[in-house]
């Protein structure tokens, strides 16, 4: 019914609202940063990384008018939850940019572990997933591994793939229980 990432829009903005905290952890050429900047308004923050200047600087200039966004030149590993009430990973490489730069399981599956360490009640993590590139395949393996092997007792896991089609993109999501 949704493609994946439409789907993502439409969780987060079930799931936030004015005045909160979010962050995009793959930055990219920022779309995904002013969707979560425009649902939180001026009285929210969003804190959007990349490991790479050019898509920072991209993201700038298309978050020119948004007033409550910090970006951060730094690895998702590294992120700091805060007091955020969603985290979002838009994983794969920069559209129109250097493929080979792409995110990796190993950084990827740190990242996602040191969320679920100290995460809170009712802040929802979003993962979108590409498999129908190598890097994208390995890592969307080992994330859904670790993510499918999580207490049911303490986390709602949930998947969504438009699946009629081979390596389809698809979206994993969880929030504590
Ligand atoms: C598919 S793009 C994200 C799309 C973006 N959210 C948008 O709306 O345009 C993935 C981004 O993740 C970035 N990336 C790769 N490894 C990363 C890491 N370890 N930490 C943070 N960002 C990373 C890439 O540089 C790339 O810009």
């Amino acid at each position: 019914m949704y493609k994946i990432i439409e789907l993502a829009h439409l969780m987060l903005q079930q799931h936030l609202t004015l005045g909160d905290v979010a962050i995009d952890a793959t930055c990219g050429n920022g779309h995904d940063t002013l969707f979560l900047s425009q649902l939180v308004g001026e009285t929210g923050k969003i804190y959007s990384y990349d490991i790479q200047l050019a898509a920072l600087e991209s993201a700038k200039i298309l978050n020119a008018n948004q007033n409550n966004i910090t970006f951060i030149h730094q690895s998702h590993e590294f992120l700091e939850l805060n007091d955020a009430k969603a985290v979002v990973f838009n994983f794969g490489y920069l559209p129109n940019g250097d493929k080979s730069i792409t995110t990796k399981a190993s950084s990827s599956l740190t990242a996602v572990e040191n969320i679920i360490k100290e995460l809170k009640d009712n802040v929802l993590i979003i993962m979108v997933l590409y498999p129908g590139h190598k890097e994208g395949k390995i890592e969307a393996d080992v994330l859904s591994e670790f993510c499918n092997n999580l207490s049911s007792k303490e986390f709602l896991v949930s998947t969504y793939k438009n699946s009629n089609q081979n390596n389809a993109p698809f979206l994993i999501s969880i929030i504590k229980k």
